[in-house]
């Protein structure tokens, strides 16, 4: 047996020293176990465990014999127009500004194993790169020498010469004669295989590439130009980068964080219209999402009876995805009976029973991260009962209510309010209330939220809270636009031991949501794939059921 084949597959043989530079030893820093010295020959390190090879011989020895790696991609990704549409939007925004949006490092999930990559959203929607692309890469906007239109080539790709050119920071490929290449368990090629390289990324993505080392050194320069008026930092995305952009800036510090939330607000409001290579590629999250939903209902009956029915459900929606090749884009809401009322249910432990809803909360990721977001409540055993039928038969009443009125120039607040007015007006009826229905609608007043405490829409697309950080007068108070895309979600939630409610419906939950499309003249409800009526689900399930 050779010395790698000793090695555990858990852990490193040794640790690989990255490229020198402030990023990338700010970035092992935090990560100390990425940096151990190579040992010396023959060397034993008493407090080790593993089973490291450690002698010259060896190292000598896995660096050889390769071939060259397979030729890389460099077809240009769909997405690197529309991307670039988007760099120079944000270039117009910040004149003269340096603009630096990291993609986010790999975050640890115990000890040391790391959850799957994902980038930043800022930084997937400016670049068109998605999944598992690529850790510790920045992305700057560097303010042109002339402004508008002077500079050289357009690296932004855009052709529009902007007032920025587009640089993407990257870790090379370590190469395999480098300790990373086959010690570094974390970016190594022989433990997560290989990273593209600055050719191949500069192809795809029309974007300028350059080594990440080189990013300290850029930045001092680009903010040193006269014509720079400062420098902005996507704070959250990267710590180290944060701390690395630190000693470049001026300013108090609560200017620099005002001037950092600016920009994560003007990141979040560039996304509230999507473009037509976002709206293809919500459609197709939507589309898998329904296949999704019909392998449910064809795993209902492996459902009940497990102990741990939720799961089987959860298995069945997100093994689909995953069997197409996506993943998904939050975590899988599988609630019967009443955990059907925990409106965020994702532990999935409890049984599926005959007699009872399932409130399924699911949405597929495709690769370029944009995710769907749906909901349907359906009878387990395929009939609703009449306690159920009312319940579901309002909230349908209530999402009408917010498609009726969903349409260009109405405020997206007003669709919560047209739902908020059915469902104050079924609870009313059903003596929930302490007051009228008028009266509970009242600010001050609200009583019917008890049952549905969250909101009715959402914006929807790289996030499935998308454009978070957009001001109130962009997002709650701002008319809808066409290119807008956002959930329809009414529920009621009637929890087993709510002693306002009546008996019968003590234990129901539902909620239908559905994801639409702002239209020119109104709404195009992209999941109306699956059905929505009481009586269409009942059918549709039955079809599917054989
Ligand atoms: N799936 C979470 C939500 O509907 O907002
Ligand atoms: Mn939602
Ligand atoms: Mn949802």
């Amino acid at each position: 047996m050779s010395p790698a084949a000793t090695q555990s597959t858990t852990t490193p043989a040794t640790a690989g020293a990255e490229p020198g530079s402030s990023v990338t030893e700010l970035l092992d820093a935090q990560h100390p176990e990425g940096r151990e010295p190579a040992p010396a020959d023959g060397d034993e390190d008493p407090k080790s465990h593993r089973s490291v090879p450690r002698s010259a011989a060896f190292r000598r020895f896995i660096a050889q014999g390769w071939g060259p790696r397979p030729a890389e991609d460099e077809a240009p990704a769909e997405a690197a127009p529309y991307a670039a549409r988007r760099r120079a939007a944000l270039s117009s925004l910040f004149p003269g500004e340096v603009l630096v949006v990291p993609a986010g490092p790999l975050v640890r999930r115990s000890n040391d194993c790391d959850y799957r990559y994902r980038p930043h959203s800022a930084f997937a929607h400016l670049t068109g790169l998605g999944t598992d692309r690529e850790a510790d890469a920045v992305l700057v906007l560097h303010p042109r020498a002339g402004g508008p239109g002077e500079g050289g080539a357009d690296a932004g790709g855009d052709g529009e010469g902007h007032g920025h050119e587009a640089v993407l920071y990257l870790r090379p490929q370590g190469s395999r004669d480098s300790e990373e290449f086959y010690a570094n368990a974390r970016y190594g090629e022989l433990w997560v295989g290989p990273r593209p390289g600055l050719a191949a990324q500069e192809a795809a993505t029309g974007i300028a590439c350059r080594d990440v080392a080189l990013l300290a050194e850029d930045l001092g320069a680009s903010v040193a130009e006269p014509a720079t008026a400062g420098l902005r930092v996507v704070a959250d995305a990267d710590p180290a980068v944060t701390a690395l952009v630190g000693p470049l800036r001026t300013g108090a510090a609560d200017e620099v964080a005002a001037a950092d939330d600016e920009l994560a607000t003007a990141l979040s409001e560039l996304r509230l219209v999507k473009d037509a290579w976002e709206v293809q590629q919500l459609r197709g999250a939507v589309a898998a999402t329904v296949r999704g939903f019909e392998q449910v209902v064809r795993a209902l009956p492996r459902a009940v009876g497990h102990p741990r029915g939720e799961r089987v459900v959860e298995a069945a929606f997100d093994g689909t995805a995953r069997v197409e090749g996506n993943g998904v884009g939050y975590e899988t809401i599988s609630a019967a009976g009443d955990h059907a009322c925990t409106l965020h249910w994702i532990r999935n432990d409890g049984p599926v029973r005959a007699g009872d809803l399932l409130l399924l909360d699911a949405g597929v990721e495709a690769d370029s991260l944009y995710t769907a977001d749906v909901t349907r409540t359906l009878p387990v055993d395929g009939r609703f009962t009449d306690a159920q039928r009312r319940v579901y038969q309002a909230v349908l009443d209530a999402a009408d209510a917010a498609f009726a009125v969903a349409r260009p120039g109405v405020k997206f607040r007003d669709v919560h309010e047209a739902a908020m007015r059915v469902v104050a007006d079924r609870l009313s009826a059903w003596g929930m209330l302490p007051v009228d229905a008028a009266t509970s609608l009242e600010p001050e007043g609200q009583y019917h939220r008890r049952w549905m405490a969250h909101g009715t829409s959402h914006h929807l697309g790289l996030d499935v809270h998308d454009c978070a950080q957009a001001r109130r007068e962009m997002y709650l108070d701002a008319e809808l636009r066409p290119g807008m895309v956002f959930t329809i979600e009414p529920g009621i939630y009637v929890k087993s031991e709510d002693e306002l409610a009546p008996a019968e419906l003590r234990g129901i939950g539902v909620r239908i949501e559905d994801d639409v499309l702002v239209t020119e003249d109104g709404v195009e409800n992209l999941s109306a794939a699956l059905p929505r009526e009481a009586d269409a689900v009942e059918a549709w399930m039955a079809s599917l059921r054989g």
